[in-house]
């Protein structure tokens, strides 16, 4: 499968080693532990992380005594990632997995659709993650919010130029994101209610929606709360009370999707 070479090229910078690790990043690291922590069967379950990157979770995942193995199309990601102890990584693509059916407990594809513009390109992926798990296993997978963009542009005050306010609009419309971060940086932002057709067209109906972030990866101290183990507990609880209300889904950076198989 061909996978885009701006894509390719921003992931070969080696970005994907540290950004989840500092900063807001970790916002959204906390947060996807602490929903696959409840979510994920109990170890040691046999897990597929379908674009795992660097093994940022898939290290945690195994450290718990998961049977884990990563595919990603990158081959820098997967260097990295095969030297964490426990993990088994290979070079493959979300679309065309090279495993047989129903080999995994759950499949995690935390990445891969932020890459995939093309709908029918998505819902192959969630295909190929459902024909990869078990009967009554699970897909998991995550998506860039439709509005972050133009929040991050805000933020960070690209939004100051009126070239930047276009793109920003322009992605209001199409979902393709064009960073504001000049790091080359392009993906698919999904409306929250988009991602239930997708996972409908590809046989994993009925997903559970989860918000990451909440509005709190908005908030200019943010590193503050993140900083300090007891100020992120309550910060991480309190996105756990609103992780599932419908009328917040959009404002996280991130959502999460759960369906059985
Ligand atoms: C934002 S990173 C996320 C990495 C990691 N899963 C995480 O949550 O931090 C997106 C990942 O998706 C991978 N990716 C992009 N296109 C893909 C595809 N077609 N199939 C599988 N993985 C893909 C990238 O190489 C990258 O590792």
């Amino acid at each position: 499968m061909i996978m885009d070479p701006a894509v390719m090229g921003y992931y070969e910078r080696g970005g994907e080693l540290t950004r989840l690790r500092h900063g807001r990043g970790r916002l959204e690291y906390w947060r996807t532990r602490d929903v696959l922590s409840r979510v994920l069967p109990p170890a040691p379950a046999r897990l597929l992380d379908v674009g795992g990157g660097t093994g940022v979770h898939a290290e945690w995942l195994a450290a718990r005594g998961h049977d884990v193995e990563l595919i990603d199309p990158v081959p820098l990601h997967v260097r990295e990632a095969a030297k964490l102890p426990g993990v088994r990584a290979r070079v493959g693509d979300a679309r065309e997995l090279p495993v047989e059916d129903g080999r995994a407990d759950a499949a995690l594809l935390l990445g891969p659709l932020y890459h995939l513009p093309e709908r029918a390109d998505r819902v192959r992926a969630l295909r190929e993650a459902r024909r990869a798990v078990r009967p009554g296993g699970l897909v998991v997978a995550a998506f860039i919010s439709r509005y972050a963009a133009i929040h991050d542009s805000v933020y960070l005050g690209g939004f100051l130029l009126e070239e930047r306010r276009a793109i920003e609009y322009g992605t209001l419309d199409t979902g393709l994101i064009i960073s504001s971060r000049k790091d080359g940086f392009r993906g698919y932002g999904h409306h929250p209610d988009e991602i239930l057709g997708e996972f409908a067209d590809a046989g994993l109906p009925e997903p559970q929606r989860y918000g990451l972030e909440c509005a709190f990866w908005l908030y200019g101290d943010v590193d503050d709360w993140l900083d300090d183990d007891g100020r992120r507990e309550l910060l991480l609880d309190a996105a756990r009370r609103l992780e599932c209300e419908p009328s917040l889904l959009g404002v996280s950076g991130h959502l999460l999707a759960v369906a059985r198989v």
